[in-house]
């Protein structure tokens, strides 16, 4: 049977009468590429928030390795093996490409600037930053100012950061959100290596042409509540779904 790796049950949370997320209980298989689509204001960053602790549960659980986190800090549940991007880039604009990558490794393998740190552990960061530049495919733009590159590669960035952490889960919010129609290819491909390399992905995207090819799974999120749980092409075919859809308003990204 295979291990689930993240679980949540019942969950949900409410904005005054906003219902964001409501009973949500999905299971996370350990290796698996699970996608959650919605329309817009469906809850998807909401239950992302959830998970990753940024936001407390009106209701319900959620177990990471089988452990109640439900009340972790967020940190620790970084520190537990959950990476996460965010649906707006996060990286430190006045460091180099370089230097945002070496300060998540480094936190990563809790090195500080201390005397007699030993000097292995230095030389196991940089070769870690050195390995994670070359997997978001961005050795080239290293020296690079995180301000100057383009809004693609700051997403790339800031996938390598969360990678540089080395999460067995990794939460992708929309990770080609404002992407050049250009760029779209390679991070999809960064996140397809991720996966085949045996990364457990859970991703939001809108883009269904790009999820029917990548994900094991889809689920769908409507007024923060599963409507549609399967393998991609049962879900993007069923009558549920785009009806939902059709009523958001956003058939051409499922039929597209
Ligand atoms: N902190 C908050 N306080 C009040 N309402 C919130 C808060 N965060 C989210 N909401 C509301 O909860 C609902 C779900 O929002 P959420 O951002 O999770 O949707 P989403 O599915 O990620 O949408 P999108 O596709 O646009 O990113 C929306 O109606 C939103 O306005
Ligand atoms: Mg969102």
């Amino acid at each position: 049977m295979a291990e689930i790796v993240l679980k949540t049950e019942n969950l949900g949370i409410s904005f005054g009468a906003l219902k964001a997320v409501h009973d949500v209980s999905l299971e996370i298989e350990k290796g698996k590429l699970t996608t959650i689509l919605g329309p817009n204001g469906a809850g998807k960053t909401t239950f992302f928030n959830l998970v990753s602790g940024l936001l407390k549960p009106t209701t319900g659980k959620i177990y990471f390795k089988g452990t109640d986190v439900t009340h972790l800090s967020p940190i620790k549940r970084v520190e537990a093996g959950m990476g996460r991007s965010f649906q707006l880039t996060n990286v430190f604009p006045t460091l180099t490409t370089y230097e945002n990558i070496r300060l998540a490794a480094q936190s990563h393998q809790k090195v500080g600037y201390k005397i007699f740190t030993n000097h292995m552990k230095y030389k196991e960061v940089n070769l870690k930053t050195e390995e994670i530049l070359e997997r978001v495919l961005l050795k080239k733009k290293k020296d690079t100012l995180a301000c100057d590159l383009t809004h693609g590669e700051q997403r790339k960035l800031e996938l390598g950061m969360v990678l540089a952490l080395d999460p067995e889960v990794l939460l992708l919010d929309e990770p080609t959100a404002g992407m050049a129609i250009e760029e779209v290819p390679a991070m999809i491909d960064i996140i397809r290596e991720t996966h085949t390399m045996g990364t457990t992905v859970v991703l939001i995207e809108h883009k269904m042409d790009m999820v029917k090819i990548l994900s094991d799974r889809l689920v769908i999120l409507v007024n923060g509540a599963v409507i549609a749980d399967g393998d991609p092409k049962s879900v993007s075919e069923d009558p549920e779904v785009l009806k939902a859809y059709l009523g958001g308003g956003v058939l051409d990204e499922v039929t597209a």
